[in-house]
C-alpha cells in the first residue's frame, strides 16, 4: 500500500485552493479539511451573538465562549466532502456569505481562536492521509508536512472568480465590493501578528492566474509523486 502523507495547501483567498484540495483528496482517497470553514464558523457564531459588528469587536466575550463553540465536519457522500457544523447545526451555506467574509480576518487574528483551531486541525491530521487547506498549514499546523503547496493568483483574477461564484448563488454584490474584500483580506491576513500568511520556505508555489484547472491539477499530482518518492 502506498504510504500516506500530509499535504498542506496554503495561499491567498479565492485562489481555488479548496477546489484542488478536494480534487486531490478524492484522487488519493485522503481526508480533506477546509480550515477556512472553521474560522468562518467561529465568525458566524460571533456575528449571531453580536460580538462583532462594523463598530465594535468584543474579543473578550468571544474568547470566553470558545469552550462552548463546537465545530465538526460531517462527511456528506452526496457532495463528497465534510460539511461544517457549528454546535450541531449545518452552516456550510451560511459561512460562505459575504457578511462572514467581511469579518473573518478579524476573528482569525485573535490568538486564542487560532490556538484552539490549530489544536483541532493537528488532531484531525494525526494519522496523515490528509489534504488541508488554509493560510498557516505548512508553517504552523503541519511544519513537517511532506508536501506543501502555496497558491497565488492576481487579486483581480481572484475577485473575478469570487464575484462570479457569489452572483451565481444569487448574492447581490458588485465586482468592486468583492475586489475590495479580497484586497482587504489579503492585507489583514499577511500583516496580522499571529501566524501571518507567508509561504513556507519549502513550499512549492503555483501561480494559477493563467492555468486551467486541469493543468493545475496535473502539476499538483506531479508534485505529489515527487514528494512520495523523496520521502
Ligand atoms: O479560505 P477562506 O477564504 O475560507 O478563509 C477565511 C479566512 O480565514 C481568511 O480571511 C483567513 C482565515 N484563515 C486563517 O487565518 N487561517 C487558516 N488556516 C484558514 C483561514
Amino acid at each position: 500500500m502506498t504510504k500516506k502523507i500530509t499535504i498542506a495547501i496554503d495561499g491567498f483567498s479565492s485562489t481555488g485552493k479548496s477546489t484542488v484540495a478536494k480534487q486531490l483528496a478524492k484522487e488519493l482517497g485522503y481526508v480533506y479539511v477546509d480550515t477556512g470553514a472553521m474560522y468562518r464558523a467561529v465568525t458566524l457564531y460571533a456575528l449571531r451573538k453580536k460580538y462583532i459588528s462594523e463598530i465594535n469587536f468584543d474579543t473578550a466575550a468571544l474568547i470566553n465562549d470558545l469552550p462552548i463553540i463546537k465545530l465538526k465536519f460531517i462527511f456528506n457522500p452526496e457532495v463528497g466532502f465534510g460539511e461544517m457544523y457549528l454546535n450541531d447545526e449545518k452552516v456550510e451555506k451560511e459561512i460562505r456569505q459575504m457578511e462572514v467574509s467581511q469579518y473573518v480576518s478579524k476573528v482569525a487574528a485573535v490568538p486564542q481562536v487560532r490556538e484552539m483551531l490549530v489544536a483541532q486541525q493537528q488532531e484531525m491530521g494525526r494519522e496523515k492521509g490528509i489534504v488541508m487547506d488554509g493560510r498557516d498549514i505548512g508553517t504552523v499546523v503541519f511544519p513537517d508536512a511532506e508536501l506543501k503547496i502555496f497558491m497565488t493568483a492576481s487579486a483581480q483574477e481572484r475577485a473575478q472568480r469570487r464575484y462570479k461564484e457569489l452572483s451565481e448563488r444569487g448574492e447581490e454584490v458588485t465586482y468592486k465590493e468583492v475586489l475590495e474584500n479580497v484586497e482587504g483580506r489579503d492585507l489583514l491576513d499577511t500583516t496580522r501578528k499571529d501566524s501571518p500568511l507567508v509561504k513556507a520556505e519549502d513550499a512549492k508555489e503555483i501561480d494559477n492566474s493563467h492555468l486551467t484547472l486541469a493543468g493545475q491539477f496535473e502539476r499538483i499530482l506531479e508534485l505529489y509523486h515527487e514528494a512520495i518518492n523523496n520521502d
